[in-house]
C-alpha cells in the first residue's frame, strides 16, 4: 500500500495490493453484482448476459494477477476486518514496446454492495491513483451516465468528461450511455 494511504480510510478498513488468496473473495463480489442487476437494471458495471464458469473467472484472476506482477496492472484492494470488500484496478491499454498507446490505463473499481457508501470506494480509488504515479501517464474511465454519484467521486479525484458513447451498453430491454472519464497523471519514470 502506499505510505500515506492508511491515513485518510476509517477505522477497521486497510487497503492493499493484490494477494492470490483474494480470488473467492473478488469472484463472489463479482457474481453478487448479477444478482443485483434483477433489481437495478443500472448497476453500473459491464456483466455479460449470463454469469461466467468457474473456469473464466480463473482465468479472468490468473490474467489479472500476472499483469499486477508484470507492472502491467495496479490493483488496491479494500479489506475490512479481515475482508475483502472492495478493489480498484488500473490496467494497462495495450501493452508491448510497440504500442503507442501503453502509457494509457484503464480504471475500474467496485465495492460490494453493503459496504457502499462507507468510504471504501474514496480509499482504493486514491490508492489506486497513487500507484499509477510513474507509470501510466493518463488513466481513463467510463460511468454508467445515470450513476451521478460515481461520476461526482470521479471528478473529486479530478477526472474530466471527455464525452459519450450513446447506447454503450444494451441491458434487457433498454440501452444505457456511458460517460469517459479521463485524468492525467503525468510522465513515468522512465
Ligand atoms: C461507485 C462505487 C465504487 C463507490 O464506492 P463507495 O464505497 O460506495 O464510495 P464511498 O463510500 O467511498 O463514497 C465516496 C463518494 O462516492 C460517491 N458514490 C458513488 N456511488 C455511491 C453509492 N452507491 N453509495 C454511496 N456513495 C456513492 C458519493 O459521491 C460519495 O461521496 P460522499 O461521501 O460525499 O457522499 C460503489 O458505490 C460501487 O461499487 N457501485 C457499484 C458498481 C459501480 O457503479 N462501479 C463504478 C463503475 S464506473
Amino acid at each position: 500500500m502506499s505510505p500515506d494511504g492508511a491515513g485518510s480510510v476509517p477505522p477497521a478498513l486497510t487497503v492493499r495490493e493484490l494477494r492470490w488468496s483474494d480470488f473467492d473473495a473478488i469472484r463472489e463480489t463479482y457474481l453478487r453484482l448479477y444478482d443485483e442487476r434483477e433489481s437495478n437494471p443500472e448497476i453500473g458495471i459491464h456483466l455479460f448476459a449470463v454469469r461466467p464458469t468457474y473456469a473464466d473467472e480463473v482465468a479472468w484472476f490468473a490474467n489479472l494477477y500476472r499483469s499486477v506482477l508484470s507492472g502491467e496492472a495496479v490493483v488496491s484492494v479494500g479489506v475490512r476486518d479481515g475482508v475483502v470488500v472492495g478493489h480498484c484496478t488500473v490496467r494497462r491499454l495495450e501493452p508491448g514496446p510497440d504500442s503507442e498507446t501503453a502509457h494509457n490505463g484503464v480504471l475500474g473499481i467496485v465495492v460490494d454492495a453493503p459496504h457502499r457508501g462507507t468510504g471504501v470506494g474514496r480509499a482504493i480509488l486514491a490508492d489506486a491513483l497513487r500507484q499509477c504515479e510513474g507509470r501510466f501517464e493518463v488513466v481513463r474511465l467510463s460511468v454508467f451516465a445515470t450513476n451521478r454519484r460515481a461520476r461526482q467521486l470521479y471528478e473529486e479525484f479530478g477526472f474530466v468528461y471527455v464525452g459519450t458513447m450513446p447506447r454503450m451498453v444494451h441491458r434487457g430491454d433498454r440501452y444505457i450511455d456511458e460517460e469517459l472519464m479521463v485524468k492525467t497523471i503525468g510522465p513515468p519514470n522512465r
